[in-house]
């Protein structure tokens, strides 16, 4: 079998067993990653008193659907992406890309002088295969999360950030550490053992 074919059995191999799979199809998430943001959330209470919610890089929206929940019919979740979604009941979708102006500027009117009370980003850029290229493409994305937060998120406010080990790590969590009270690094069951990835929960915005 070639190597690509084998590698494609061996992920539906793996998607088929795998428990969180199973209960996001049980619990009608779109994606499995919701359980990421469940985990946080049962730590954190992250939701607590939590009115606007901005949902970086939210297709295929299992972030959202939980957010909307959450925050319930008097609350609003603004979610952005480069990929169309399906629509979620409550969710404000923003089709684009976060680091463009355009995009911005969407954003920021349609937060529409509101306080932003939690940001969750779980963007990924996407993969060129070549590691010093994606490495800094990551942490360019982070950068603009960090900013967007200085900018928009009300003092006291939370963001939970999705940052992969290596490259510009240890700066961008003290980017984060200058902007937050509390930084810490986190990942959930739910992020499988085999990526580098993992989040920042950043508590109590300065
Ligand atoms: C891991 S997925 C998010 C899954 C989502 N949290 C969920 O629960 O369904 C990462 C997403 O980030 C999006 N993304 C990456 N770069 C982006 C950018 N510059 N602007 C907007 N979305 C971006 C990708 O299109 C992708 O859909």
């Amino acid at each position: 079998m070639p190597k690509k074919n084998k590698l494609v059995k061996a992920w539906v191999n793996q998607h088929v067993t795998d428990h969180y799979v199973h209960m996001a199809a049980k619990d009608n998430y779109r994606s499995r990653a919701a359980y990421k943001l469940i985990e946080i959330d049962e730590a954190l209470n992250l939701f607590k008193n939590v009115q606007v919610v901005v949902d970086l890089g939210c297709a295929p929206g299992s972030w959202s659907q939980y957010a909307v929940k959450k925050v319930g019919v008097n609350g609003i979740v603004i979610g952005i992406d480069l990929l169309e979604i399906t629509p979620i009941h409550g969710l404000e979708f923003i089709h684009g890309d976060f680091t463009t102006d355009e995009i911005l500027k969407k954003l920021v009117q349609t937060i529409d002088n509101k306080q932003v009370d939690l940001i969750i980003s779980d963007m990924a850029p996407n993969l060129s295969g070549i590691r010093g290229v994606d490495q800094a493409r990551g942490a360019y994305l982070i950068e603009l999360v960090l900013d967007f937060a200085r900018e928009y998120l009300k003092v006291g406010g939370n963001c939970i950030i999705k940052i992969f080990h290596g490259g510009e790590f240890d700066n961008l969590v003290k980017l984060a550490r200058s902007l937050f009270n509390q930084v810490v690094i986190h990942k959930p069951s739910a992020s499988r053992s085999a990526s580098s990835e993992t989040y920042m929960l950043c508590k109590n915005k300065i």
